[in-house]
């Protein structure tokens, strides 16, 4: 008798989605001598409730729950995901689920998770962002003419000790910048112990508010184990903070979501840095889409998130970062060939965060790319202008207000010799 092969059963191309279905997109690439069907029936088997043996144990009212490809575009494919199949309120089993083996399957040359559908019964489970973008803007800023806020980074990133590092803080916000971010991997090491940093960096916060009369804020990174970083989230709640920041991939799914409901009880708005996405997002032909990372984000409820730049030195095509700015900040968004529909409900717009190797030069084109309710946050654009750390934090915010006037960067330099500096510096130049 021939053995059935199992994985056609979760083949069905007059399957319908019903509303409670999760819709999943990959892009798949069969093995050499797969067929793209054989290669897709493993992708919703082995995502689903299926495996390579027919068994003896399958009833009618497991089959009924299977997953279904039932959409094929050229190597675009689409899988049906019952709700019965995910727990709701899990971001770690919905990505063991439909992300789970299916990358290691041998049957595949490549497979990319492109986008993911969620519908109302699986988002009304999560919070969504606390503030969110109008949060940010009425609550934290109360700015009434929203522009870019502007985000710092200290650099030399990690080393500075905790002196160095609240100096450099202190003359950024005295400049002109509103966010003070630590980097990604500043957490608490032997030169700049977290407590020190909290307790200092707050001193020149409430410092630089005074002298300046402008909100001032600060991206404090408490990344590190979750009980650990409960505990340091309520350190910055002790000094007035109003943010945490939070490494969402390498701290992992589980303790975003205890994070972010930390947050709520603690008041504090979150700052996703996207640090590690690269490894599994930055090959368009295998692995996950930072669209999908950006949209699980949202729906944890991060307040802010990284983006990219287009023109920085990090990688992200135009098309990337506007499809990510669009997905952060609408609650509608459209179908397209890689990018599915969602309907945000009820969950709150996240404020887009554009950074990684910019400078005054660069900041018209990202605003004119991502509009004025973004944050713009500059390292070394700000450390390494010519005359020091207030003259990059005046330029980078004269390019600001120069673009909010629409005036061209090189008529504003000539009120602004930081911004005149920076431009004869660093022009208008691409970095890398
Ligand atoms: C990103 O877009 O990946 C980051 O912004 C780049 O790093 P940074 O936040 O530390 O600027
Ligand atoms: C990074 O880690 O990329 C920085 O935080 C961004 O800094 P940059 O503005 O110096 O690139
Ligand atoms: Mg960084």
């Amino acid at each position: 008798m021939k053995m059935k092969d199992p994985y056609m059963d979760f083949i069905d191309t007059k399957y319908k989605p019903s509303s409670t279905d999760v819709v999943v997109l990959f892009r798949v690439e069969p093995a050499k001598g797969m067929s793209m069907k054989e290669a897709i029936g493993r992708v919703a088997s082995e995502s689903s409730n299926g495996t390579w043996a027919e068994l003896t144990t399958l009833k009618e009212h497991i089959r009924k729950i299977r997953a279904r490809a039932f959409y094929f575009n050229g190597n675009y494919v689409k899988v049906a995901y019952p709700i019965e199949l995910f727990e709701l309120g899990s971001i770690p089993q919905l990505i063991s689920s439909v992300a789970g083996n299916i990358f290691g399957m041998k049957a595949l040359k490549n497979l990319r998770l492109e986008d993911m559908e969620l519908p109302k019964v699986y988002t009304d489970a999560f919070k969504g962002p606390q503030f969110g973008l109008d949060g940010v803007y009425d609550k934290i800023f109360k700015m009434k003419k929203r522009r870019p806020l502007l985000a710092h980074v200290p650099k030399p990133k990690v080393g500075m000790t905790t002196e160095e590092h609240a100096n450099v803080a202190k003359n950024a916000w005295l400049g002109g910048v509103d966010l003070l971010k630590d980097d990604e991997n500043l957490t608490s090491q032997t030169f700049n112990r977290f407590e020190d940093r909290m307790k200092l960096m707050f001193k020149y916060r409430d410092y630089a508010e005074n002298e300046t009369g402008e909100r001032k804020s600060y991206l404090a990174n408490i990344t590190s184990e979750t009980k650990e970083m409960l505990r340091r989230a309520k350190i910055v709640k002790d000094y007035g903070g109003e943010y945490v920041m939070v490494d969402i991939l390498t701290i992992g799914w589980a303790a975003l979501q205890t994070v972010r409901d930390e947050c709520e009880d603690l008041g504090l708005a979150l700052h996703a840095h996207r640090a590690f996405h690269a490894a599994f997002t930055r090959n368009e032909r295998h692995g996950m889409s930072m669209l999908t990372v950006a949209k699980l984000a949202r729906l944890v409820g991060v307040d802010q998130i990284h983006i990219g730049t287009v023109v920085g030195k990090l990688k992200g095509s135009k098309k990337e970062v506007v499809d990510l700015d669009h997905e952060m900040t609408l609650q509608n968004i459209g179908e397209a060939k890689d990018v599915l529909t969602e309907n945000w409900y009820k969950i709150k717009p996240v404020v887009p965060v554009s950074s990684g190797g910019l400078h005054p030069g660069l900041v018209p084109y990202v605003m004119k790319l991502l509009g004025n309710e973004i944050v713009v946050q500059a390292g070394g654009g700000i450390d390494g202008h010519p005359d020091g750390v207030y003259a990059g934090a005046r330029a980078m915010r004269a390019a600001i207000e120069a673009t909010m006037e629409k005036v061209p960067l090189e008529s504003y330099a000539e009120k602004s010799k930081e911004l005149a500096a920076a431009l004869k510096y660093w022009g208008y130049s691409k970095t890398k």
